[in-house]
């Protein structure tokens, strides 16, 4: 039986991409940052999921104003590297997995939730920066990645129960695939930041303590937060944070944080990282 062992939230900010691209980790910016990512790819490469579900939003690569899905689900192969204007990173192709990624569609859209389905997307930062955080520069991913694109770049973007809500759909799915693989889940941009406007550079270190430390205990506790409400105490891309509870509606009841790395500023953002391993299991024993 597939299971969902663990769960990771991230910022994807791509400067971070970009100062791993061009081995900067040990300059006096960056230090401190990368220093708080050592615990975390140790922890990865013991974990060494098979497959990631990886939620995340694109920013304008794959999608533009023309079209935007407020839920869109890889089904392909392999993901390209986006361009997003100053040429693709130079990191593997994403590999996908579509025999899992097609399951998880039929089971998501029949549960009721209707996933816009990718055969072709290419794949940028939101996606990318994550795995690089995670895995540092490996020659070729270790795991395969199915991406999950939300909409959180034009308005209305889904609500914080909803997005819950899809992570426990995407556990049931998961439940119900009979292949022994180990599968994590990611929820990656935040924490607070705004990119624009009179407030850019807007970060809110209480209100990010605050949402890491109900993450894991008290999930439901924020599903109440309004859209406005994330705008005023996160920022205006703030809202991405909406996609962590993806990642953790799709764990259990019972979660144990295994890391956790918070750091102010990366560019003009707030950096979080938490890693939470599901003990659902071991409570019910
Ligand atoms: C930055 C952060 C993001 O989440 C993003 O998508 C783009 C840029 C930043 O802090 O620079
Ligand atoms: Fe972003």
């Amino acid at each position: 039986m597939a299971e969902i062992r663990f769960g990771v939230a991230t910022s994807h900010v791509p400067a971070i991409g970009a100062a791993i691209d061009r081995g900067k980790e040990e300059e006096p910016y960056w230090a401190p940052l990368f220093q708080g990512y050592e615990g975390a790819r140790k922890w990865m490469a013991d974990a060494n999921p098979d497959v990631i579900i990886l939620a995340y939003n694109d920013h304008a690569s794959a999608f533009d104003l023309d079209l935007i899905p407020t839920y869109a689900i890889g089904v392909a192969s392999e993901f390209p590297i986006a361009d997003e204007g100053y040429g693709p990173r130079d990191v593997p192709i994403v590999e996908g997995y579509p025999e899992l990624a097609w399951h998880l569609a039929e089971s998501l859209i029949l549960d009721e939730f209707d996933m816009t389905i990718c055969n072709y997307m290419p794949v940028d930062h939101g996606l990318t920066v994550p795995l690089s955080i995670m895995y540092d520069k490996p020659e070729k991913w270790p795991a395969r990645v199915i991406p999950l694109a939300v909409n959180v770049i034009q308005y209305p973007p889904p609500t914080p129960r909803r997005c819950f809500n899809l992570g426990k759909a995407i556990r049931r799915a998961i439940k119900n695939w009979d292949e022994d693989i180990t599968v994590a889940v990611f929820g990656t941009g935040g924490m607070s930041h705004q990119l624009q406007g009179e407030r850019a550079g807007w970060v809110n270190t209480p209100f990010d303590t605050d949402y890491l430390n109900r993450l894991g205990e008290d999930p439901e506790s924020l599903l109440e937060i309004s859209h406005i409400d994330l705008l005023r105490d996160a920022g205006s891309e703030g809202i991405e944070l909406v996609m962590w509870l993806i990642m953790r509606g799709a764990l259990g009841g019972s979660v144990r944080e295994v890391h956790r790395h918070y750091h102010v500023p990366a560019s003009n953002t707030a950096a979080g990282l938490i890693i939470f391993e599901d003990t659902t299991a071991d409570v019910l024993l």
